[in-house]
């Protein structure tokens, strides 16, 4: 079975290797020519009059902002002008209001790395709290409009967690695949309570895709992982609400964490098709990070390929680290990535599990909190920083992909100095950053029920404050 491309005639689908641009695309989203990914393109923006006028779509995007129409509400449709159009949307489009997702200033982490304009924009501030929800609103919709019953993906929970949202919300069924084990509570218990089909494989993640790419190709699925270009085209969107947010003045740098490689993808290819609109004058520079013990990006980008020289294939790994989101070894969407880091002239950088522990409670003591995943963003940009690749007086946004709630556990144990019980610090090149991470520890007091003990404790942390 094909999947027609629903979307009229301004977006056409093409593979990103061979260059073909078929009308409709297989079940597992590949080009069936060469084998890699599609993505969308928009031969009929050149001749569109509102595209070539960027004053008049800024402001049409911004009155939108007070508008009750679902898709104005959504910061996701409101930029429907940049995406491909699906037909009768009114009667397919299933929103949860995504998008509109906050910018903070990280006053604290500013100071930490020597960044004065430093913003953050959070993404675990969308319905199901991961950025994922941007993209599954427009996939979800498309395969909705397709007729699917069924929907499905492979993930390390926040896309099963927006998934099953977004089909209950569709009522279609949906599918999920996890490593079982490997995922936090919180996100299985979302796809739980949204109504999935929730299988815990005996495997990885990447285990758990190589058989939804089996699956899809015997059943009528519609898969929803991020090879899908339409996800892709919805999570652009974070791109253009950022750009707003600045008014329209690019950051120097944005900085994203690196899983599969969608988010990254996805984001550098709005950049690119705003610069080709003049919506903005500048590309910032996309860096992409990822955890030491989830690196295949890194390691085939810096080491196999040469810095900044294209890796001939990237070389799967089996990949550990407690940043369960971004525990990939074997990136589909690398080729896209890479495209985006020579486009913007980013880095690609990797850090390690003490140095996410602790930038994640250096966010947090900005009062904002996030998911380990995307605290490697700001221990990217600590290193970034010492390497001299990000200048003191730049402009730095960070992408938070998920939010604190997502995984508690690993906040609770890192506090308590749980965290690394079973892995050796001390003596390694991490030891600095453990005495960092013990000063940020704020394990709970548990005390007797009494007045003394709690005012006792109160004057000791004044003291030490
Ligand atoms: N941050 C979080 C919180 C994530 O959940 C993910 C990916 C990423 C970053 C990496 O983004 O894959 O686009 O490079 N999570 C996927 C999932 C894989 O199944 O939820 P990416």
């Amino acid at each position: 079975m094909s999947i027609a491309q629903n979307t009229e005639s301004t977006a056409k689908l093409r593979c990103i290797a061979c260059g073909a641009t078929p009308d409709s695309a297989s079940q597992d989203f590949r080009c069936t020519a060469c084998g890699d990914l599609l993505e969308f393109f928009f031969p009929g923006w050149t001749l569109d009059p509102l595209l070539s006028d960027p004053a008049s779509l800024k402001a049409l995007w911004l009155n939108r902002r007070t508008s009750s129409n679902a898709l104005d509400q959504s910061g996701v449709w409101r930029f429907r002008e940049l995406l491909p159009r699906i037909p009768n949307l009114e009667e397919h489009v299933i929103t949860l209001r995504e998008g509109n997702t906050p910018l903070y200033r990280l006053p604290r982490c500013a100071r930490a790395t020597g960044v004065e304009n430093l913003h953050a924009k959070h993404q675990g501030m969308n319905p199901t709290a991961s950025f994922k929800d941007t993209g599954m609103t427009f996939a979800a919709s498309s395969a909705h409009q397709s007729g699917f019953r069924w929907v499905a993906c492979a993930s390390t929970g926040n896309t099963s967690a927006s998934m099953a949202a977004y089909a209950a919300r569709g009522n279609m069924h949906s599918l999920v695949l996890i490593p079982d084990g490997k995922i936090s509570w919180g996100k299985l218990s979302q796809s739980l309570d949204y109504g999935a089909l929730t299988c815990q494989l005996r495997t990885d993640f990447d285990g758990c895709v190589q058989i939804l790419n089996d699956l899809v190709r015997q059943k009528p699925v519609y898969l929803l992982n991020s090879v899908n270009p339409y996800r892709i085209e919805g999570q652009k969107t974070a791109a253009i609400e950022l750009m707003e947010q600045l008014a329209w003045e690019p950051p120097d740098h944005i900085i994203v964490p690196g899983g599969n490689l969608g988010n990254s993808s996805a984001i550098g290819k709005a950049l690119v098709e705003m610069r080709e609109l003049k919506l903005i004058s500048r590309l910032p520079r996309l860096s992409i990070i990822q955890a030491h013990g989830a690196n295949p990006f890194y390691r085939s980008v810096r080491e196999l390929g040469g810095k900044k020289l294209e890796p001939k294939k990237l070389e799967p790994m089996t990949a550990d680290t407690l940043a369960t989101a971004i525990r990939i070894g074997n990136p589909a969407s690398w080729k896209k990535a890479l495209r985006v880091l020579q486009a913007t002239g980013g880095e690609v950088e990797e850090v390690s599990e003490i140095e996410i522990a602790t930038a994640k409670a250096e966010i947090g003591a900005d009062g904002i909190g996030c998911e380990p995943a995307s605290a490697v963003t700001l221990a990217g940009l600590k290193k970034l920083r010492r390497s001299g690749f990000v200048k003191p007086a730049e402009a730095v946004v960070l992408i938070l992909t998920g939010h604190a709630l997502k995984d508690p556990d690993f906040t609770i144990k890192f506090h308590r100095g749980e965290l690394f019980a079973d892995r050796a610090v001390a003596g390694t090149p991490d030891a600095t950053e453990a005495a960092q991470a013990k000063y940020l520890q704020r394990a709970p007091v548990v005390l007797d029920a009494n007045l003394g003990a709690v005012i006792a404790a109160l004057d000791a942390a004044e003291r030490n404050s």
